[in-house]
């Protein structure tokens, strides 16, 4: 057929009761669409998608093969919403589970989790591949035919992966991640393949004791407010997504005590760090290699932006020389390999966002194209690491 004459159409979406969900979504819960959503063991995913179905109107259907009625009923009461039409199952046998949605008639069914699941077709236990495997097509197959959209729920391993079933993500229309570090409160809900929407998009929360509250200005959260200036703090004009974020990092410089110098990075790629101080010290002369250098990204998040370069540098120089930065200064640019401060994507998000937190200052690359006019915050133009010393 020519595409031509294909007709598109638009799929039905269910607007969820959740900024950040839909948003992650690309506008909704597509009718049909099936959706993996990973994450680490305790991370919040069982409570995501509680208070998902508790917010909602629809009528859903919360299958759990790893929790009680009541513990899932404790969940809920700590989340404090009601759904009238939420239904509970714990159940694992997927053929049990159709006749249930038959009975129920469900118009979103959520699986937590699919390595609990079962089918009496084949013999291997609950968790194998091919246990997985063959749960997740019975499930495919009944939200194509059905249109009721499906969410299923999967651990995963330490290395990232989504336990075992890899070739899950082949096979579902979406797949989403909530990530986060466990000891910190804030969540961050990613999408890693959507065949309906981008994967740019990402969802903030912050995990409370009754349940997920949808962070929509995280920089004013991830920016700690302090009375006094400290050395090794700098801030960096980051972008989660398509959304600007202000971040903070935060360096410690110290003598090295044993012979070969410790470097740790939370937050930040550890062999980001190493390419980095080797730059400071070739470039600008500083004797790094007798230090100790320890990098932490406040907030407990993960950053992979190359933008954050030159706010590391600077907090690491900040630290170095014991020399605070000022708390209205920040940064935005990549450093590169020869010293040169390098531009970014979007400039001028970052920049507005900056300005919009009452920063008064903002250092990015000489290279970049800015095209906005008459800012308050006072943009310093700089090319190579050289300039930012001078601040020291
Ligand atoms: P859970 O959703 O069970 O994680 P997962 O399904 O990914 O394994 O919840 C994880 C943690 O969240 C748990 O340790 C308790 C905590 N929690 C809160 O802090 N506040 C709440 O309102 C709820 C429901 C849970
Ligand atoms: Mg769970």
């Amino acid at each position: 057929m020519k595409i031509h004459d294909i007709d598109g159409g638009k799929e039905s979406r269910i607007t969820l009761n959740d900024e950040e969900f839909n948003r992650v979504l690309g506008g909704g819960l597509v009718s049909g669409s099936v959706i993996l959503l990973g994450g680490e063991p305790g991370i919040g995913k069982s409570t995501l998608l509680l208070q998902m179905a508790l917010h909602l109107g629809q009528k859903v259907l919360y299958v759990s093969g790893e929790e009680s009625q009541k513990q899932i009923k404790m969940r809920a009461e700590r989340i404090n919403a009601i759904n009238d039409t939420c239904y509970i199952l714990t159940e694992t046998k997927t053929q049990n589970i159709f006749k249930q949605i038959q009975d129920v008639q469900p118009e979103i069914v959520i699986i937590d989790s699919i390595q609990t699941l079962h089918s009496d077709y084949l013999e291997s236990s609950a968790g194998s591949i091919s246990q997985i495997k063959e749960c997740a097509t019975e499930f495919i197959k009944f939200a194509k035919e059905t249109s009721i959209p499906v969410l299923l729920i999967g651990h995963i391993t330490k290395d990232g992966n989504i336990a075992g079933p890899k070739v899950l993500e082949h096979m579902v229309d979406t797949v989403l991640q909530f990530e986060g570090d466990r000891n910190h409160v804030f969540r961050i809900l990613r999408a890693h393949k959507n065949r309906f929407g981008s994967t740019n998009e990402l969802g903030i929360y912050e995990m409370q004791g009754s349940g997920l509250r949808e962070v929509t200005n995280p920089s004013e959260l991830l920016i700690s407010q302090k009375d006094e200036d400290l050395s090794g703090n700098a801030i960096a004009a980051t972008l989660e997504g398509l959304r600007p974020l202000m971040i903070e990092i935060q360096a410690l410089v110290s003598t090295a005590v044993y012979g070969t110098p410790q470097r740790s990075a939370t937050g930040f790629n550890a062999k980001r760090l190493n390419m980095l101080l080797a730059v400071l010290e070739k470039r600008a002369g500083f004797k790094l290699a007798a230090k100790d250098v320890f990098i932490n990204i406040t907030g407990g998040i993960t950053i992979d932006d190359p933008a954050i370069d030159l706010a590391v540098v600077a907090a690491i120089l900040s630290s170095n020389d014991d020399v605070p930065l000022p708390q209205d200064h920040c940064f935005a640019a990549e450093v590169g390999l020869s010293g040169e401060i390098r531009p970014v994507t979007r400039i001028d998000q970052r920049i507005s966002e900056a300005e919009k937190l009452g920063f008064s200052k903002i250092f990015v690359s000489k290279q970049n194209k800015i095209g906005l006019k008459n800012t308050k915050i006072q943009i310093c133009l700089v090319s190579k690491i050289e300039d930012i010393t001078r601040l020291f």
